[in-house]
C-alpha cells in the first residue's frame, strides 16, 4: 500500500498525506472545516433548503477516510431526514487508519462508533447505520463504477486536478453526471475554467460560491 501519513491541518483536524500522489486528502487550512462548508453547508443543506426534500441520496466519488460521510450522518443527527450514501472508492483505507483518524472529536460519539462498527461491511454490500441512514462503499475505480440509482446530491472530492488529471476529464465528469437526478446538486471544492465548461455542457447550471477558508470559490453545479 501507498506510504501515508497523518498531518495536522490549519483547524487542528488531521488528514493523510498520500506520497505516490503527492497530496493530502483534505484542505490544509482546515479539514473538518473544508467538509462542514464545500459537502454539507454549500451541498446538503442548500439542497435540503432549496427543495424541502427529506429524502436524500448522496454520491461521494473519493470516499477516502469518511469524513464527509461522518460529518453527513453528524449533521442529519437531528433532523427529520432519510439518507441513502453511496461512496467511491478505488483504494479503501484500512479501518485502523480510518480509527486514528481522531475524527471522534468532531461528531457524536454514537455516529462514531456505529461508523467503525459498519465500515468493513460496507465495503461489501449497504448496510444500515441507523433507521434513517445506509450506506456503502462501492470498491471500485470511478470509471468502472455502474448503478441503477439516481442521487440528488454529490460530493467530488478527487484529488485536485494538477495530481490527478483523469478525475476531472469530461470523460469522468460525464460518468458521474449521468448518475445526478434532474435538480441535484454537484459540489466540489474548486472551481476551473475547465471544469465550469464541462459542467454547463453536461447539461449544469454552474454557480460560484464562497471557497472554504484558503480558497476564495468553490463550485456547486445544478442539474437542468
Ligand atoms: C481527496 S481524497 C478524498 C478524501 C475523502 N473524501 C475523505 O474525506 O477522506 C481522494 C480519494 O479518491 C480516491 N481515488 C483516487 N483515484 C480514484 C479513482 N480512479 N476511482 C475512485 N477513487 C479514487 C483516493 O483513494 C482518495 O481516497
Amino acid at each position: 500500500m501507498t506510504k501515508m501519513d497523518f498531518v495536522t491541518t490549519a483547524d487542528g483536524s488531521k488528514t493523510l498525506y498520500n506520497a505516490e500522489i503527492g497530496e493530502c486528502y483534505h484542505s490544509k487550512h482546515g479539514a473538518v472545516q473544508e467538509s462542514r462548508h464545500v459537502f454539507i453547508k454549500t451541498g446538503l443543506d442548500h439542497y435540503q433548503q432549496r427543495t424541502g426534500a427529506s429524502d436524500v441520496a448522496i454520491l461521494e466519488v473519493g470516499f477516502g477516510t469518511g469524513l464527509n460521510f461522518l460529518q453527513t450522518a453528524h449533521f442529519i443527527r437531528d433532523k427529520p431526514f432519510q439518507v441513502d450514501y453511496v461512496g467511491i472508492e478505488g483504494f479503501p483505507l484500512p479501518l485502523a487508519t480510518v480509527a486514528a483518524t481522531g475524527y471522534n472529536e468532531t461528531v457524536d460519539a454514537a455516529v462514531w462508533s456505529a461508523y467503525l462498527h459498519h465500515y468493513e461491511a460496507a465495503l461489501q454490500q449497504q448496510v444500515q447505520m441507523h433507521e434513517r441512514l445506509q450506506f456503502c462503499i462501492a470498491h471500485t475505480l470511478l470509471m468502472d463504477f455502474q448503478t441503477e440509482k439516481r442521487f440528488d446530491v454529490v460530493y467530488f472530492d478527487a484529488f485536485a486536478a494538477i495530481h490527478q488529471p483523469e478525475m476531472w476529464s469530461d470523460a469522468a465528469l460525464a460518468h458521474v453526471a449521468q448518475f445526478v437526478k434532474p435538480g441535484g446538486v454537484f459540489v466540489t471544492y474548486a472551481i476551473t475554467g475547465n471544469l465550469k465548461r464541462s459542467m454547463k455542457s453536461l447539461g449544469f447550471s454552474i454557480e460560484k460560491a464562497p471557497g472554504a477558508p484558503g480558497k476564495r470559490e468553490m463550485l456547486r453545479a445544478t442539474k437542468l
